[in-house]
């Protein structure tokens, strides 16, 4: 079938964990969008995360990186809607070895995407950020009118992205929205992140390491919840805002840890190393989602069932994780574990 004839969005990181998981829904419940997913294929996107929609006509991959203009210009083609942006580096502790990435793609690959959007009269940019740019927050919850204040090279680099944004809808009038989500937790999540790794290494009979007293608080949000937030953002967001996708549950990572350590009938005892904290690690986030749902967005999946269903997820698809695990990242695993 010919890739014609329909609302053209393009999903740059399309193949990464919400990327992915927006690819897979939007071609399920948008029948007249077809996507274009532009990815440049690092260690954290994955082809199979999109499987089961890789063979509808109305999908259509291009690899390459936001950095590359060419590669934008082949992605949008003759032209497109939308451009929604989860094209970025985003693990914290990679931030800390090696910041330089996250500079390039998180700060100048949206500002590459923010000129294709200027220069070939797309009508929405969606900029899907963090709420580490809030930074620490020691009591109460962000409002998107609260100042920013990253705190680490990852969540700096998301903010200068974000602050790009801003500008180009403040100078050139460019279409924006942008969307700060919290903690996303759910299937086809790349294991570094706290909960994939837990229950990957759980599963394995495999201690996992507890960050400084673990009592850290994240807001967490199933990913399927932040997919439909950023896409009732892209169609009904008022042009130049910020919405913050808060999921509204608020947990330590100790209890995060307890809840997946009795799924897996693994023990404290014998399964969890509490190890050097991260540098400068932020004590807690939390997000007031109040504007988002005056919007008509609300996150929808129970956190205890959502914890419950990606442990089963997990344990069914050690085909998925399991090539992933046995790959770079050992390598990353040693560097960033072994003297902690
Ligand atoms: O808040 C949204 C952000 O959530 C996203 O913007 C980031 O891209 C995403 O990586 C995530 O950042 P965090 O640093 O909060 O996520 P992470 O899963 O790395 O860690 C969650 C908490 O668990 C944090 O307090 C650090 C702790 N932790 C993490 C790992 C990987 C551990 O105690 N041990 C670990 O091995």
């Amino acid at each position: 079938m010919a890739f014609v004839g329909q609302r053209h969005w393009i999903v740059t990181g399309g193949l990464g964990f919400i990327g992915s998981a927006f690819v897979r829904m939007v071609l399920r419940d948008r029948t007249d969008v077809r996507v274009t997913v532009l990815d440049a294929m690092t260690y954290a996107a994955n082809p199979e995360n999109v499987r089961e929609v890789a063979g509808d006509p109305r999908y259509r991959f291009v690899r390459g990186d936001i950095c590359d203009a060419a590669a934008v210009r082949e992605a949008i083609g003759d032209e497109a809607a939308a451009i929604i942006n989860f094209a970025a580096e985003t693990h914290v502790d990679r931030s800390i070895l090696a910041p330089e990435q996250f500079l390039k793609t998180d700060v100048l690959g949206t500002h590459i995407l923010l000129e294709a959007v200027r220069e070939q009269g797309i009508g929405r940019f969606v900029q899907v950020s963090t709420d580490e740019v809030y930074g620490d927050v020691e009591q109460g919850s962000s409002t998107e009118d609260d100042p920013i204040r990253p705190r680490s090279p990852y969540a700096a680099s998301k903010a200068g992205g974000d602050l790009q944004v801003l500008a180009y809808h403040n100078t050139y009038g460019t279409p924006v929205l942008i969307t700060r989500g919290s903690n996303t937790y759910g299937p086809y999540q790349y294991p570094e992140k706290l909960i994939p790794l837990f229950v990957t290494n759980l599963i394995d009979d495999t201690p996992v390491p507890v960050y400084g007293d673990g009592r850290q608080v994240r807001d967490w949000l199933h990913v399927d919840d932040h997919a439909r937030g950023i896409l009732h953002v892209l169609e009904h967001g008022e042009l130049g805002n910020v919405y913050n996708l808060g999921g509204g549950n608020s947990r330590e990572n100790i209890e995060i840890t307890k809840v997946l350590l009795e799924a897996t009938g693994r023990s404290w005892d014998t399964h969890v190393r509490h190890v050097t904290d991260r540098a400068g690690h932020d004590r807690r986030y939390s997000l007031d989602a109040s504007k988002a749902m005056r919007l008509g967005w609300q996150p929808n999946v129970s956190f205890e069932a959502g914890l419950r269903e990606t442990v089963e997820w997990y344990r069914a698809n050690e085909a998925w994780w399991r090539p992933i695990k046995s790959g770079e990242f050992r390598e990353y695993y040693k560097t960033q574990y072994a003297s902690r």
